[in-house]
């Protein structure tokens, strides 16, 4: 029988790389677009130049979109920012087109959104798919993205987006840039500790795409995050207890970070709450509900 074929946009980065390995797990054949095809399971695409190449559109018949400029990779100057957006919204609307050209429908659109659409506020509230969005530039973000993405219904059979929190995985993202000052002595928390970090274990998430893909029901708006509310002080000390690392330093007190991170700051300092009771509601069950099991997975020897 001929295997269902999942074109991933963004399919190099963190979560697609793990993405693509469970999808083949699966039985499905993946192919990935990419700014730099560089085997033959690859396809090119310029968004600059308006350009996806024909044979990766006419294969495809469920897309992951998970391309976009990496929100905490470097500092939020006005061309980053423009960067971030651009990079979300213009490969959107290139990927409509491209496939309303080519008269291809799909079976479903799974895209990426972020947990930054609540805004970063430590309180009790714990935000759901129906809360408002926050303001500030990665809340305008993601609300400019969900709507650009929104656009996928006209091509599609089924549109699923995802708010994503932060991704755990030991090859990158902020595990690493958080575990490796623990491994050297050097772990701290990061101003109060008290803000909350909604987290997801890669595989977990991973899961949870592979889940709504298959099931038929799934549709809209879901949060990607583990069920366990924890905070900054709490990930900081079960990082140490996974490394077998004392947490011995003082937190990194706020005014430092704002002077290191600038904008990006606010994103470190205060953190939400987020539920992800809508997807369990469905049957989906995560694997990693508990931060130093998922740790041990992660950073376990
Ligand atoms: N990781 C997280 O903690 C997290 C949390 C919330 C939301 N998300 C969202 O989930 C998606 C995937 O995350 P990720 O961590 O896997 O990202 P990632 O590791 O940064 O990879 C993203 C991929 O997007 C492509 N890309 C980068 N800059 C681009 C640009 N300017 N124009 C077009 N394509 C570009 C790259 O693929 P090529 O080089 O092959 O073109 C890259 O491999 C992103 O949209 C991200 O915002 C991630």
């Amino acid at each position: 029988m001929k295997k269902e074929v999942v074109l991933i946009t963004g399919g190099t980065g963190l979560i697609g790389s793990v993405l693509q390995t469970i999808l083949l797990d699966a039985g499905y054949e993946v192919i990935l677009l990419s700014r730099n095809a560089k085997n033959e399971n690859s396809y090119l695409w310029d968004v600059e130049k308006n350009f996806i190449d024909k044979q990766a559109i006419l294969k495809t018949d469920h897309l992951i979109h998970l391309a976009g400029a990496g929100i905490a990779d470097k500092r939020w100057t006005e061309a980053r920012k423009k960067e971030i957006i651009d990079s979300r919204v213009d490969t959107t609307s290139l990927l409509i087109e491209s496939f309303k050209q080519h008269k291809k429908e799909l079976k479903t659109v799974i895209a990426a959104s972020a947990i930054g659409y609540y805004g970063f506020k430590t309180s009790k509230h714990i935000y759901t798919e129906t809360d408002a969005p926050a303001t500030g530039f990665l809340a305008d973000t993601c609300v400019t993205w969900e709507k650009a993405t929104s656009a996928f219904n006209e091509i599609s059979e089924r549109l699923v987006q995802i708010r994503i929190g932060v991704v755990l995985d030991k090859n990158g993202g902020a595990l690493k840039k958080m575990a490796q000052p623990v491994h050297f002595f050097a772990g701290a928390a990061i101003g109060s500790g008290k803000q909350y970090m909604p987290w997801i274990h890669v595989k977990d998430l991973c899961d949870m795409i592979l889940y709504t893909l298959k099931n038929q029901k799934t549709h809209g708006i879901y949060n990607g995050v583990s069920s366990t509310h924890i905070t900054n002080e709490d990930f900081t000390k079960a990082i140490g207890k996974a490394l077998h690392r004392p947490i011995l330093l003082p937190a990194i007190p706020a005014f430092v970070i704002k002077a290191l991170f600038g904008d990006m700051a606010g994103m470190v300092l205060e953190g939400s709450r987020v539920s992800n009771e809508k997807i369990k509601e469905t049957g989906f069950n995560f694997k990693f509900e508990n931060i130093d099991l998922a740790l041990e997975d992660l950073l376990g020897k």
